[in-house]
């Protein structure tokens, strides 16, 4: 049974302290009433990993970063490698994400560096794909996702591949309160799926855990996640409140 996953991203948010306060707040809600049966993972700035690490119970709540360098180690000034965020603790790293494409240059190229360092150092990526409004309003998002994946992580081995999380995050419903409609989401994400199981076989597509990302909130968490193929959330802004956060955990 693919795992249901609801990730945090809490992008460049919030201090140390207020991070932990909020890791501190999430991992007491989870404890107390969090779904059993959720993977829940914080996506933290570098700065915040393991002082959130330590203020968790890490067998219940995974911690992510939200990125890692393309390079795995040397002259390269200001980059965090995939070794360095497994050194503090971190089992998972957001690669993809369409802000780091868009506003940091990320291509194809760099992404598939990233992914495989990622791999190689023991953590689960969290891959995003999605498409911008243009595309959507072009009908064109079926294709601008399938290339996404096919430059990328379709080339892993079928072993690799077996260790990813997939988020499909509409550019257009990132951050903006407009979020895919239910039937939109499960149509890319069966396509998405069904895309897997071309390229990896039913077995893998069966297993993968594919989730939505895009103005994910309380009053919407419950009708997404009851579609067959919306294995859970990548989540932003309303990852930043404890109560928030635990309401998306408990939508299914
Ligand atoms: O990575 C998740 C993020 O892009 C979604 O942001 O604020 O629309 O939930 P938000």
């Amino acid at each position: 049974m693919r795992k249901k996953v609801v990730a945090g991203n809490w992008k460049c948010n919030t201090t140390i302290q207020e991070g932990v306060e909020l890791a501190k707040a999430v991992n007491e809600l989870v404890a107390k009433e969090g779904a059993k049966d959720v993977v829940v993972v914080l996506g933290t700035p570098f700065t915040h990993i393991t002082s959130v690490v330590n203020a968790v119970d890490t067998s219940r709540i995974g911690v992510s970063s939200q990125n890692c360098a393309a390079e795995a180690k040397g002259a390269f000034t200001g980059e965090v490698s995939a070794a360095m965020v497994k050194s503090t603790g971190a089992e998972y790293v957001i690669l993809g994400h369409s802000e780091r494409r868009e506003y940091y240059g990320e291509t194809s190229e760099i992404l598939n560096k990233k992914v495989a360092l990622a791999l190689e150092n023991g953590l689960t990526p969290i891959y995003c794909c999605g498409e911008a409004l243009d595309i959507r309003e072009a009908g064109t998002q079926n294709d601008f996702v399938k290339t996404q994946l096919e430059e990328t992580v379709f080339n892993l081995s079928t072993e690799d591949f077996s260790k990813i999380i997939i988020a499909y995050e509409p550019i257009w419903a990132i951050g903006t309160g407009v979020t895919a409609s239910s039937e939109q989401a499960q149509e890319m994400l069966a396509f998405i799926r069904g895309l897997i199981a071309d390229k990896f076989g039913a077995a893998v597509a069966e297993e993968t855990s594919i989730l939505y990302g895009g103005s994910c909130s309380p009053k919407n968490a419950n009708e997404l996640f009851a579609n067959p193929d919306i294995d859970g959330g990548l989540i932003g802004g309303a990852s930043l409140k404890a109560e928030d956060f635990l309401a998306i955990i408990n939508a299914y």
